[in-house]
């Protein structure tokens, strides 16, 4: 499995998203997604009792149809969504076009996500949900405009939502234009997040107690650094305030998917290991760059910048801001 699936399997938002969805769903409901390997968006809706053979998995990757295949989704095709929806004539109750991409779509796979949604709003049906996820990145910070600017006239946007996941995005909810209950549709959403951010901030371990000495590095872990920081399935972004000798760390938290921590520093983490690609165990970390690529970074700040840094995070608390929003 690839790191980014790893990543993607533990986010937070794809669970709220794949619940929410479920949640809406019943025995009789026809679905079409973009999934990926680990086929969690499919599986959610059958494990609500949608039936397999109405639910239409979509990915440009043959493996992951043929896995959808066998698990029972047998009109699932391969391909990119803009060149393969126009052979689907069906309606839906449910349309999840889970994009990894920016509102512009890609010039090399042909993807053009202005085309989809339009795809979208002729063959959701009246009572149908549709979730589109974009990612925010370029578009010089008005990717969400952009997004907002391609959605058809016969549909109306329930709910916007900001999230961070190996970068920062935002999903947009949809309805028919004219349909009756919008409120209870973005009420769903909202509490199916919170309880899922509950679930994950309260399940996250601290070492209490304060070690005594503070030494040198045993790590390469830099005072300052921007890091990825395995635990419990999930890599949390966090800046390093304080290391020991005794390998724990002082992390302020800016991870916007989980407010229980956001802007907090207490409590001592142990340090593992540094893993630049894959880390699979609590503990392990990488710095944010090593996975943010193409992405404006520093691998470790300037203690200027750190106290800069530290005053916007506690300044936007509220928010729940991305860090990418702060070095963009
Ligand atoms: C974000 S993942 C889907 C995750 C899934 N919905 C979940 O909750 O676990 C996107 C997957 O679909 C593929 N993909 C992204 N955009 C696509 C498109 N426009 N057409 C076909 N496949 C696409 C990616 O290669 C990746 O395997």
């Amino acid at each position: 499995m690839s790191y980014q699936t790893v990543l993607k399997q533990a986010s937070p938002m794809k669970t709220t998203i794949n619940t929410f969805l479920a949640h809406l769903s019943s025995p009789v409901t026809s679905a079409i997604v973009i999934d990926a390997e680990t086929l969690m968006s499919s599986s959610a809706l059958v494990s609500y009792g949608v039936d397999p053979i109405n639910v239409i998995v979509l990915n440009n990757d043959e493996e992951i149809i043929r896995k959808a295949h066998e698990a029972g989704h047998s009109r699932s095709v391969r391909g990119f969504t803009t060149q393969v929806l126009e052979q689907i004539t069906d309606t839906f109750d449910i349309i999840y076009l889970d994009y990894c991409g920016t509102p512009d779509g890609n010039k090399t796979t042909g993807v053009l996500p202005k085309y989809d949604m339009l795809w979208a709003a002729d063959r959701l049906s009246d009572q149908g949900v549709f979730v589109v996820t974009f990612s925010r990145r370029n578009h010089e910070g008005f990717a969400v405009e952009r997004a907002q600017n391609m959605i058809p006239l016969s549909l109306e946007l329930v709910n916007i939502v900001y999230y961070h996941e190996t970068c920062a995005m935002f999903a947009m909810i949809l309805v028919k234009r004219g349909f009756k209950d919008t409120r209870y549709i973005r009420d769903t959403f909202n509490s199916i997040r919170m309880a899922n951010a509950e679930r994950v901030g309260n399940k996250r371990k601290r070492v209490e107690e304060e070690p005594t000495v503070e030494e040198e590095p045993t790590s390469k872990l830099k005072k300052f650094a921007l890091i990825l920081y395995q635990h419990d399935n999930s890599m949390w972004v966090g800046l390093v305030e304080r290391f020991n000798k005794e390998k724990n760390a002082k992390i302020l938290w800016v991870d916007p998917r989980s407010p229980y921590d956001y802007g907090s520093n207490k409590g001592w983490y142990p340090v593992g290991e540094y893993i630049s690609t894959e880390a699979t165990a609590d503990g392990q970390w990488c710095y944010l760059q090593d996975v943010e690529k193409q992405a404006n970074f520093p691998k470790v700040l300037r203690i200027e910048q750190f106290r800069d840094f530290k005053k916007w995070v506690q300044q936007n608390k509220e928010e729940l801001t991305s860090i990418e929003d702060y070095f963009m």
